[in-house]
């Protein structure tokens, strides 16, 4: 294995993690993690890459840092989640299932996003948004006034709300500048652990919020 993931893995993983992590690798699914794309509050990601030498995301969970009882109130009312352990592990394990679930249904039906590969534990292994050349591709915040047709992008990102609500019948509900990359100016929607079924009490007041999110770029541009 690569010197360097060994250094990642053990300097900033606990037991549980770095575990999960082996495990991911140990059955092929990457050989190396190669740095930290982005460290969060609830969740770090990875690049990583495989023996083939193609790159992965790998978003692992934090388990200690997390933000329980919002985990909760979003896993209620979804028909694909009952009856979850209610410890932190068996909460961050099924939040990491979810926003891969989320994501399979979101591609499904044909939102721009990062395909998902595979869920253990607290760790889900995605395809890597990159610009070709090994680095993530951007955010939306930072592109903003670079893109050559934003107003094509922001309707675009429009039609993937309609899509997921209809189609997929699910609400992103963290849908932002923030949770959007740009890949040859196009929007990939990411960061889709919070979204909810339609079904959700809250549903209604989340896509609302999505929506003008988004209509507020057209200002911003
Ligand atoms: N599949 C991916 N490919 C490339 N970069 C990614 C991918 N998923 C996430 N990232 C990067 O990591 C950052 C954090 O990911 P995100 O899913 O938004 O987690 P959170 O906001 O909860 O920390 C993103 O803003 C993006 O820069
Ligand atoms: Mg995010």
């Amino acid at each position: 294995m690569h010197k360097g993931s060994r250094k990642i893995e053990s300097g900033i993983f606990d037991e549980y993690t770095k575990k999960n992590v082996y495990n991911l690798q140990s059955k092929g699914y990457f050989d190396t993690l190669d740095y930290p794309v982005s460290t969060g509050k609830e969740a770090d990601v990875f690049r990583g890459t495989t023996s083939n030498g193609e790159f992965v995301a790998v978003k692992i969970y934090r388990v200690e840092t997390t933000r329980f009882k919002k985990m909760i109130d979003y896993l209620m009312y979804d028909p694909r989640f009952t009856g979850i352990k209610e410890t932190k592990r068996g909460i961050v394990e099924a939040w990491c299932k979810k926003e891969f679930r989320n994501l399979r249904d979101a591609e499904e039906v044909g939102v721009a996003c990062p395909k998902p590969i595979k869920a253990f534990k607290n760790v889900l292994l995605m395809d890597f948004v990159g610009d070709g050349k090994g680095n993530a591709c951007p955010k939306m915040k930072d592109v903003l006034k670079k893109l050559e047709n934003p107003e094509e992008v922001i309707e675009k990102v429009k039609r993937y709300i309609d899509l997921l609500y209809k189609e997929a019948e699910l609400v992103h509900s963290d849908l932002s500048e923030y949770n959007i990359l740009i890949k040859e100016e196009e929007p990939i929607l990411i960061d889709m652990g919070q979204a909810i079924s339609v079904k959700h009490p809250m549903a209604k007041e989340f896509l609302e919020r999505d929506m003008r999110n988004i209509d507020r770029l057209s200002r911003k541009i």
